[in-house]
Protein backbone atom coordinates (compact mmCIF):
# COMPACT_ATOMS: atom_id res chain seq x y z
CA UNK A 1 0.00 0.00 0.00
CA UNK A 2 1.79 3.25 -1.16
CA UNK A 3 0.06 5.77 1.38
CA UNK A 4 1.38 3.72 3.94
CA UNK A 5 4.50 2.24 5.03
CA UNK A 6 5.48 0.15 8.21
CA UNK A 7 9.46 0.28 8.50
CA UNK A 8 11.28 -2.08 11.10
CA UNK A 9 14.66 -1.54 9.72
CA UNK A 10 15.42 0.25 13.82
CA UNK A 11 14.68 -2.68 15.84
CA UNK A 12 17.07 -4.76 14.39
CA UNK A 13 19.71 -3.60 17.52
CA UNK A 14 17.54 -5.49 19.08
CA UNK A 15 15.86 -8.31 17.14
CA UNK A 16 17.89 -10.07 14.53
CA UNK A 17 16.59 -10.44 10.79
CA UNK A 18 16.66 -13.98 11.23
CA UNK A 19 14.53 -13.70 13.91
CA UNK A 20 12.04 -11.95 12.37
CA UNK A 21 12.11 -14.19 9.24
CA UNK A 22 11.55 -17.34 12.04
CA UNK A 23 8.21 -16.07 12.78
CA UNK A 24 6.97 -15.79 9.25
CA UNK A 25 5.47 -18.99 9.15
CA UNK A 26 3.79 -18.67 12.90
CA UNK A 27 2.45 -15.24 11.38
CA UNK A 28 1.26 -16.24 8.34
CA UNK A 29 -0.87 -18.83 10.13
CA UNK A 30 -2.33 -16.80 12.40
CA UNK A 31 -3.12 -14.42 9.45
CA UNK A 32 -4.56 -17.45 8.02
CA UNK A 33 -6.66 -18.37 11.03
CA UNK A 34 -8.07 -14.54 11.36
CA UNK A 35 -9.51 -15.41 7.60
CA UNK A 36 -10.61 -19.28 8.36
CA UNK A 37 -12.41 -18.45 11.35
CA UNK A 38 -10.80 -21.43 12.63
CA UNK A 39 -8.95 -19.15 15.62
CA UNK A 40 -9.72 -18.28 19.16
CA UNK A 41 -13.22 -15.95 19.15
CA UNK A 42 -14.28 -16.59 15.71
CA UNK A 43 -17.95 -15.67 16.14
CA UNK A 44 -16.34 -11.97 16.21
CA UNK A 45 -14.90 -12.33 12.92
CA UNK A 46 -17.50 -9.76 11.12
CA UNK A 47 -14.70 -7.00 10.73
CA UNK A 48 -12.88 -8.58 8.83
CA UNK A 49 -14.53 -7.90 6.01
CA UNK A 50 -16.20 -5.39 6.71
CA UNK A 51 -14.66 -2.47 4.60
CA UNK A 52 -15.67 -4.58 1.28
CA UNK A 53 -18.41 -5.34 2.10
CA UNK A 54 -20.25 -2.23 2.93
CA UNK A 55 -22.49 -1.77 -0.22
CA UNK A 56 -23.84 1.67 -1.65
CA UNK A 57 -27.70 1.11 -0.07
CA UNK A 58 -25.79 1.33 3.22
CA UNK A 59 -24.14 4.29 2.57
CA UNK A 60 -27.17 6.33 1.53
CA UNK A 61 -28.44 5.15 4.59
CA UNK A 62 -26.20 6.50 7.16
CA UNK A 63 -26.02 9.62 4.57
CA UNK A 64 -29.55 10.29 5.04
CA UNK A 65 -30.08 9.46 8.93
CA UNK A 66 -27.37 12.27 9.13
CA UNK A 67 -28.41 14.11 6.83
CA UNK A 68 -31.75 14.40 8.76
CA UNK A 69 -30.22 14.82 12.18
CA UNK A 70 -28.20 17.27 11.23
CA UNK A 71 -30.71 19.81 9.34
CA UNK A 72 -32.40 21.01 12.16
CA UNK A 73 -29.19 20.46 15.29
CA UNK A 74 -26.38 23.23 15.59
CA UNK A 75 -24.74 20.47 18.03
CA UNK A 76 -25.03 16.43 17.93
CA UNK A 77 -24.53 14.74 20.99
CA UNK A 78 -23.25 11.08 20.13
CA UNK A 79 -23.50 8.92 23.07
CA UNK A 80 -21.30 5.51 23.56
CA UNK A 81 -18.23 4.70 25.73
CA UNK A 82 -15.30 2.33 24.59
CA UNK A 83 -15.44 0.89 21.03
CA UNK A 84 -18.96 2.84 20.81
CA UNK A 85 -17.18 6.25 21.09
CA UNK A 86 -13.12 5.59 20.22
CA UNK A 87 -13.70 5.57 17.33
CA UNK A 88 -15.55 8.23 15.78
CA UNK A 89 -13.70 10.29 18.14
CA UNK A 90 -10.08 9.40 16.69
CA UNK A 91 -11.22 9.63 13.44
CA UNK A 92 -12.95 13.41 14.08
CA UNK A 93 -10.38 14.94 16.13
CA UNK A 94 -7.24 13.49 13.12
CA UNK A 95 -9.81 15.05 10.41
CA UNK A 96 -11.24 18.19 12.02
CA UNK A 97 -9.54 21.88 11.82
CA UNK A 98 -7.28 22.39 15.40
CA UNK A 99 -9.46 25.61 15.89
CA UNK A 100 -12.94 24.93 14.40
CA UNK A 101 -14.71 25.32 17.80
CA UNK A 102 -13.91 28.93 17.06
CA UNK A 103 -15.25 29.18 13.84
CA UNK A 104 -18.60 31.06 13.89
CA UNK A 105 -20.99 29.69 11.52
CA UNK A 106 -20.34 26.23 11.25
CA UNK A 107 -21.64 24.20 7.96
CA UNK A 108 -21.91 20.99 9.50
CA UNK A 109 -22.94 20.50 13.41
CA UNK A 110 -20.65 20.64 16.42
CA UNK A 111 -20.14 16.92 17.30
CA UNK A 112 -19.53 16.18 21.27
CA UNK A 113 -19.54 13.44 22.88
CA UNK A 114 -21.14 12.04 26.28
CA UNK A 115 -21.82 8.45 28.15
CA UNK A 116 -18.09 8.55 28.20
CA UNK A 117 -18.10 9.05 31.89
CA UNK A 118 -19.55 9.62 34.99
CA UNK A 119 -18.45 13.03 35.73
CA UNK A 120 -21.38 15.01 37.28
CA UNK A 121 -19.66 17.59 35.92
CA UNK A 122 -18.91 17.20 32.75
CA UNK A 123 -22.71 16.26 31.82
CA UNK A 124 -23.52 19.49 33.92
CA UNK A 125 -21.24 21.57 31.77
CA UNK A 126 -22.73 19.92 28.79
CA UNK A 127 -26.14 20.39 28.81
CA UNK A 128 -25.55 24.01 29.91
CA UNK A 129 -22.96 24.33 27.04
CA UNK A 130 -26.03 23.93 24.55
CA UNK A 131 -28.55 25.65 26.74
CA UNK A 132 -29.34 27.69 23.21
CA UNK A 133 -28.42 25.51 20.51
CA UNK A 134 -31.02 23.37 18.64
CA UNK A 135 -29.40 19.47 19.79
CA UNK A 136 -29.83 16.17 18.00
CA UNK A 137 -28.23 12.83 19.45
CA UNK A 138 -26.83 9.89 18.49
CA UNK A 139 -26.54 6.62 20.99
CA UNK A 140 -24.85 3.98 20.68
CA UNK A 141 -24.43 0.44 22.42
CA UNK A 142 -23.59 -2.50 20.98
CA UNK A 143 -25.11 -4.29 24.21
CA UNK A 144 -27.59 -1.41 24.77
CA UNK A 145 -26.96 -2.29 28.57
CA UNK A 146 -23.57 -0.62 29.17
CA UNK A 147 -24.44 1.52 32.41
CA UNK A 148 -22.30 5.06 31.57
CA UNK A 149 -23.93 5.67 28.35
CA UNK A 150 -27.46 4.68 29.63
CA UNK A 151 -27.32 7.22 32.26
CA UNK A 152 -26.33 10.12 29.84
CA UNK A 153 -29.13 8.87 27.74
CA UNK A 154 -31.46 8.50 29.73
CA UNK A 155 -30.94 12.71 31.34
CA UNK A 156 -29.81 14.26 27.03
CA UNK A 157 -33.34 12.19 25.99
CA UNK A 158 -35.16 13.50 28.73
CA UNK A 159 -33.89 17.08 27.76
CA UNK A 160 -34.66 16.31 24.46
CA UNK A 161 -38.25 15.87 25.16
CA UNK A 162 -38.67 18.47 27.66
CA UNK A 163 -37.49 20.92 24.82
CA UNK A 164 -39.16 19.89 21.54
CA UNK A 165 -42.03 17.54 22.97
CA UNK A 166 -41.87 13.71 22.55
CA UNK A 167 -42.91 13.25 18.85
CA UNK A 168 -40.56 15.51 17.86
CA UNK A 169 -37.99 14.14 20.11
CA UNK A 170 -37.95 10.95 18.18
CA UNK A 171 -36.78 12.26 15.19
CA UNK A 172 -33.63 14.48 16.72
CA UNK A 173 -32.47 10.89 18.05
CA UNK A 174 -30.85 7.90 16.28
CA UNK A 175 -29.87 4.37 17.70
CA UNK A 176 -27.10 2.43 16.81
CA UNK A 177 -27.64 -1.36 18.67
CA UNK A 178 -27.57 -4.93 18.33
CA UNK A 179 -29.98 -6.32 15.97
CA UNK A 180 -32.01 -7.66 18.42
CA UNK A 181 -31.51 -8.31 22.60
CA UNK A 182 -30.61 -5.17 24.98
CA UNK A 183 -32.73 -2.49 26.51
CA UNK A 184 -31.73 0.24 23.73
CA UNK A 185 -32.73 -1.80 20.77
CA UNK A 186 -36.52 -1.86 22.80
CA UNK A 187 -36.37 1.87 23.58
CA UNK A 188 -35.28 2.15 20.15
CA UNK A 189 -38.08 0.34 18.40
CA UNK A 190 -41.07 1.48 21.35
CA UNK A 191 -40.22 5.42 20.82
CA UNK A 192 -39.68 5.38 16.99
CA UNK A 193 -36.08 6.27 16.62
CA UNK A 194 -34.22 5.87 13.61
CA UNK A 195 -31.89 2.76 14.05
CA UNK A 196 -28.25 1.30 12.92
CA UNK A 197 -27.41 -2.38 13.56
CA UNK A 198 -23.72 -3.58 14.51
CA UNK A 199 -23.70 -7.03 13.81
CA UNK A 200 -23.74 -9.62 16.07
CA UNK A 201 -20.16 -10.82 14.94
CA UNK A 202 -18.45 -7.55 15.14
CA UNK A 203 -17.37 -6.74 18.95
CA UNK A 204 -17.15 -2.92 19.94
CA UNK A 205 -13.73 -2.07 19.39
CA UNK A 206 -13.68 -3.92 16.25
CA UNK A 207 -16.84 -1.29 15.41
CA UNK A 208 -15.73 1.93 13.88
CA UNK A 209 -16.52 0.87 10.09
CA UNK A 210 -20.26 -0.11 11.02
CA UNK A 211 -22.67 2.47 11.66
CA UNK A 212 -21.29 3.18 15.21
CA UNK A 213 -18.81 4.76 14.08
CA UNK A 214 -20.02 5.69 10.60
CA UNK A 215 -23.10 7.38 11.55
CA UNK A 216 -21.42 10.33 14.07
CA UNK A 217 -18.50 11.29 11.35
CA UNK A 218 -21.29 11.58 8.51
CA UNK A 219 -23.03 13.57 10.77
CA UNK A 220 -19.94 15.62 11.42
CA UNK A 221 -19.66 16.06 7.38
CA UNK A 222 -16.86 13.44 7.21
CA UNK A 223 -15.81 11.66 3.56
CA UNK A 224 -16.94 8.29 5.10
CA UNK A 225 -16.98 6.70 1.71
CA UNK A 226 -13.18 7.73 1.46
CA UNK A 227 -12.43 6.43 4.89
CA UNK A 228 -13.77 2.93 3.96
CA UNK A 229 -12.46 3.02 0.42
CA UNK A 230 -8.71 3.24 2.51
CA UNK A 231 -10.04 0.45 4.46
CA UNK A 232 -10.84 -1.43 1.84
CA UNK A 233 -7.46 -0.97 0.67
CA UNK A 234 -6.05 -2.13 3.51
CA UNK A 235 -8.32 -4.80 3.94
CA UNK A 236 -6.63 -6.08 0.64
CA UNK A 237 -3.04 -5.22 1.03
CA UNK A 238 -3.08 -7.43 4.48
CA UNK A 239 -5.40 -10.18 3.04
CA UNK A 240 -4.32 -14.00 4.38
CA UNK A 241 -2.98 -14.21 0.39
CA UNK A 242 -0.59 -11.62 0.52
CA UNK A 243 2.95 -13.16 1.85
CA UNK A 244 4.43 -11.97 4.65
CA UNK A 245 7.02 -9.41 3.30
CA UNK A 246 4.44 -7.32 1.46
CA UNK A 247 2.02 -7.68 4.32
CA UNK A 248 2.13 -4.51 6.36
CA UNK A 249 -0.35 -6.33 9.50
CA UNK A 250 2.08 -9.24 9.40
CA UNK A 251 5.40 -7.40 9.68
CA UNK A 252 3.89 -5.36 12.40
CA UNK A 253 2.40 -7.99 14.61
CA UNK A 254 5.58 -9.99 14.19
CA UNK A 255 7.93 -7.43 15.55
CA UNK A 256 6.20 -6.33 18.12
CA UNK A 257 6.03 -10.31 19.02
CA UNK A 258 9.30 -10.80 18.51
CA UNK A 259 10.17 -7.63 20.81
CA UNK A 260 7.49 -8.76 23.48
CA UNK A 261 9.43 -12.27 23.45
CA UNK A 262 12.86 -10.74 24.53
CA UNK A 263 11.42 -8.64 27.29
CA UNK A 264 9.93 -5.21 25.44
CA UNK A 265 6.66 -5.47 27.25
CA UNK A 266 5.38 -1.96 26.63
CA UNK A 267 4.86 -0.38 23.90
CA UNK A 268 4.54 3.27 23.17
CA UNK A 269 2.82 5.00 20.16
CA UNK A 270 3.89 8.23 19.67
CA UNK A 271 3.56 11.12 17.08
CA UNK A 272 4.29 14.19 16.21
CA UNK A 273 0.99 15.56 15.73
CA UNK A 274 -1.91 15.94 18.18
CA UNK A 275 -4.53 15.42 15.64
CA UNK A 276 -3.22 11.57 16.08
CA UNK A 277 -4.09 11.86 19.82
CA UNK A 278 -6.85 9.71 19.92
CA UNK A 279 -6.00 7.52 17.18
CA UNK A 280 -3.40 6.89 19.86
CA UNK A 281 -6.21 6.45 22.54
CA UNK A 282 -8.29 3.86 20.19
CA UNK A 283 -5.59 1.92 19.06
CA UNK A 284 -4.82 1.39 23.64
CA UNK A 285 -8.32 0.24 24.04
CA UNK A 286 -8.03 -1.97 20.46
CA UNK A 287 -4.79 -3.71 22.20
CA UNK A 288 -5.07 -3.50 25.43
CA UNK A 289 -8.37 -5.59 25.52
CA UNK A 290 -7.77 -7.39 22.69
CA UNK A 291 -4.34 -8.30 24.40
CA UNK A 292 -3.94 -7.94 28.05
CA UNK A 293 -5.72 -11.44 29.29
CA UNK A 294 -4.00 -15.02 30.65
CA UNK A 295 -1.29 -12.91 32.74
CA UNK A 296 0.01 -11.55 29.11
CA UNK A 297 -0.26 -8.88 26.56
CA UNK A 298 1.95 -5.61 25.85
CA UNK A 299 1.45 -2.59 27.60
CA UNK A 300 -0.28 0.11 25.07
CA UNK A 301 0.57 3.33 25.86
CA UNK A 302 0.94 6.42 23.84
CA UNK A 303 2.78 9.95 23.85
CA UNK A 304 2.05 13.38 21.71
CA UNK A 305 5.65 14.59 20.83
CA UNK A 306 7.37 16.87 21.00
CA UNK A 307 4.95 17.92 24.15
CA UNK A 308 5.36 14.61 26.09
CA UNK A 309 8.99 14.72 25.29
CA UNK A 310 9.03 17.43 27.37
CA UNK A 311 7.77 14.82 30.43
CA UNK A 312 7.67 11.47 29.22
CA UNK A 313 10.71 11.80 27.15
CA UNK A 314 13.05 11.08 30.16
CA UNK A 315 11.64 7.72 30.75
CA UNK A 316 11.52 6.93 27.66
CA UNK A 317 15.24 7.78 27.06
CA UNK A 318 16.57 6.61 30.22
CA UNK A 319 14.03 4.03 32.62
CA UNK A 320 13.71 1.13 32.81
CA UNK A 321 14.19 -0.64 29.44
CA UNK A 322 10.98 -2.38 28.22
CA UNK A 323 10.04 -0.07 25.89
CA UNK A 324 9.51 -0.41 22.27
CA UNK A 325 8.43 2.46 20.12
CA UNK A 326 6.10 2.56 17.37
CA UNK A 327 5.55 6.34 15.81
CA UNK A 328 3.27 7.38 13.12
CA UNK A 329 5.15 8.94 11.31
CA UNK A 330 3.25 11.64 8.63
CA UNK A 331 5.19 12.65 5.67
CA UNK A 332 3.90 16.13 5.28
CA UNK A 333 0.70 18.23 6.29
CA UNK A 334 -1.31 20.43 3.47
CA UNK A 335 -0.68 23.53 5.65
CA UNK A 336 2.29 25.37 4.99
CA UNK A 337 3.93 27.69 7.76
CA UNK A 338 7.70 29.06 7.38
CA UNK A 339 9.66 30.20 10.32
CA UNK A 340 10.87 33.71 9.15
CA UNK A 341 13.82 35.93 9.51
CA UNK A 342 14.46 38.26 12.32
CA UNK A 343 16.76 41.08 12.05
CA UNK A 344 17.81 41.56 16.01
CA UNK A 345 17.66 37.14 16.36
CA UNK A 346 17.63 38.06 19.84
CA UNK A 347 16.14 34.12 20.23
CA UNK A 348 18.88 32.87 18.24
CA UNK A 349 16.45 31.18 15.85
CA UNK A 350 17.87 32.70 12.24
CA UNK A 351 19.24 29.21 11.63
CA UNK A 352 15.60 28.25 10.76
CA UNK A 353 14.47 30.79 9.20
CA UNK A 354 13.24 29.91 5.75
CA UNK A 355 12.32 26.35 7.07
CA UNK A 356 8.88 25.03 7.48
CA UNK A 357 7.45 24.26 10.57
CA UNK A 358 6.96 20.13 9.76
CA UNK A 359 10.62 19.88 8.69
CA UNK A 360 11.51 21.23 12.01
CA UNK A 361 9.39 18.67 13.12
CA UNK A 362 10.78 16.19 11.19
CA UNK A 363 14.16 16.63 12.21
CA UNK A 364 12.71 16.20 16.12
CA UNK A 365 11.10 13.45 15.11
CA UNK A 366 14.35 11.72 13.40
CA UNK A 367 16.49 13.11 16.02
CA UNK A 368 14.45 11.70 18.69
CA UNK A 369 14.38 8.37 17.07
CA UNK A 370 17.98 8.20 16.96
CA UNK A 371 18.48 8.90 20.80
CA UNK A 372 15.88 6.53 21.43
CA UNK A 373 17.59 3.98 19.33
CA UNK A 374 20.72 4.62 21.29
CA UNK A 375 19.07 4.35 24.58
CA UNK A 376 17.86 0.88 24.19
CA UNK A 377 14.10 1.68 22.51
CA UNK A 378 13.34 -0.39 19.49
CA UNK A 379 11.85 2.02 17.05
CA UNK A 380 8.92 0.57 14.55
CA UNK A 381 7.61 3.17 12.08
CA UNK A 382 4.30 3.51 10.65
CA UNK A 383 4.77 6.28 7.43
CA UNK A 384 1.71 7.56 6.77
CA UNK A 385 2.01 10.01 3.76
CA UNK A 386 -0.98 12.61 4.80
CA UNK A 387 -3.51 12.57 7.40
CA UNK A 388 -6.75 12.46 5.19
CA UNK A 389 -9.82 9.96 5.09
CA UNK A 390 -8.02 7.44 2.85
CA UNK A 391 -5.14 7.27 5.32
CA UNK A 392 -6.84 7.16 8.49
CA UNK A 393 -9.02 4.37 7.30
CA UNK A 394 -6.33 2.09 5.95
CA UNK A 395 -4.41 3.16 9.18
CA UNK A 396 -7.27 1.61 11.55
CA UNK A 397 -7.94 -1.18 9.86
CA UNK A 398 -3.82 -2.13 9.64
CA UNK A 399 -4.23 -1.60 13.15
CA UNK A 400 -7.35 -3.94 13.46
CA UNK A 401 -6.03 -6.94 11.29
CA UNK A 402 -2.08 -6.55 12.99
CA UNK A 403 -4.29 -7.04 16.34
CA UNK A 404 -6.20 -9.51 15.74
CA UNK A 405 -2.35 -11.83 14.16
CA UNK A 406 -0.93 -10.11 17.04
CA UNK A 407 -3.21 -11.62 19.97
CA UNK A 408 -3.07 -15.02 17.69
CA UNK A 409 0.68 -15.43 18.07
CA UNK A 410 0.27 -14.43 21.55
CA UNK A 411 -1.81 -17.23 22.25
CA UNK A 412 -4.95 -15.54 23.30
CA UNK A 413 -8.35 -15.31 22.09
CA UNK A 414 -8.07 -11.45 20.99
CA UNK A 415 -12.24 -11.08 20.64
CA UNK A 416 -13.09 -11.42 24.39
CA UNK A 417 -12.80 -8.74 27.18
CA UNK A 418 -13.59 -11.48 30.00
CA UNK A 419 -11.53 -8.77 32.76
CA UNK A 420 -14.14 -5.95 32.18
CA UNK A 421 -16.67 -7.43 34.07
CA UNK A 422 -15.17 -7.12 37.39
CA UNK A 423 -15.26 -3.34 38.08
CA UNK A 424 -19.19 -3.45 36.52
CA UNK A 425 -19.97 -6.25 39.02
CA UNK A 426 -18.19 -4.14 42.16
CA UNK A 427 -20.15 -0.88 41.44
CA UNK A 428 -23.61 -2.43 40.73
CA UNK A 429 -23.41 -4.17 44.15
CA UNK A 430 -22.26 -1.17 45.71
CA UNK A 431 -24.94 1.07 44.24
CA UNK A 432 -27.21 -1.79 45.76
CA UNK A 433 -28.40 -2.95 42.22
CA UNK A 434 -31.11 -5.76 42.65
CA UNK A 435 -29.78 -8.83 42.60
CA UNK A 436 -26.09 -7.58 44.12
CA UNK A 437 -27.63 -6.79 47.89
CA UNK A 438 -25.25 -9.21 49.18
CA UNK A 439 -22.00 -8.31 47.26
CA UNK A 440 -22.67 -4.72 48.29
CA UNK A 441 -22.49 -5.75 51.99
CA UNK A 442 -19.59 -7.79 51.61
CA UNK A 443 -17.38 -4.92 50.06
CA UNK A 444 -19.01 -1.95 52.12
CA UNK A 445 -16.89 -3.68 54.37
CA UNK A 446 -13.50 -3.45 52.81
CA UNK A 447 -14.05 0.47 52.27
O1 LIG B 1 -14.63 -3.41 22.77
C1 LIG B 1 -15.59 -3.58 23.49
O2 LIG B 1 -16.35 -4.55 23.36
C2 LIG B 1 -15.95 -2.59 24.57
O3 LIG B 1 -14.97 -1.63 24.76
C3 LIG B 1 -17.27 -1.92 24.24
O4 LIG B 1 -17.15 -1.22 23.04
C4 LIG B 1 -17.72 -0.96 25.34
O5 LIG B 1 -17.74 -1.61 26.56
C5 LIG B 1 -19.09 -0.39 25.03
O6 LIG B 1 -20.01 -1.43 24.89
P1 LIG B 1 -21.46 -1.21 24.28
O7 LIG B 1 -21.31 -0.75 22.89
O8 LIG B 1 -22.10 -2.54 24.38
O9 LIG B 1 -22.13 -0.17 25.14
Amino acid sequence: MEKIKINIDNIYDFVSKDEINAMKQEIESCNALVHSGEGKGNDFLGWVNLPSSITDEEFTAIKKAAKNLSKDAEVIIVIGIGGSYLGSKAVLTALADNFDFLKHKKKDPVIVFAGQNISEDYIHELLKAVKKNEIAAIVISKSGTTTEPAIAFRIIKNEIEKRYGKKQAAKRIAAVTDAKRGALKTLADQEGYESFVIPDNVGGRFSVFTPGGLLPLAAAGVDIKELIKGARDMEAATGADIPFENNPACIYAAARNALYRKGKKIEILASYDPKLLYIAEWWKQLYGESEGKEGKGIFPASVTLTADLHSMGQYIQDGERTIFETVISVDKPDSEVIVEKDTDNLDGLNFLAGKRISEINKMAELGTQIAHIDGGVPNIRIELEKINEYTIGALLYFFEKACAISGYALGINPFDQPGVEDYKKNMFALLDKPGYEKEGEELRKRL
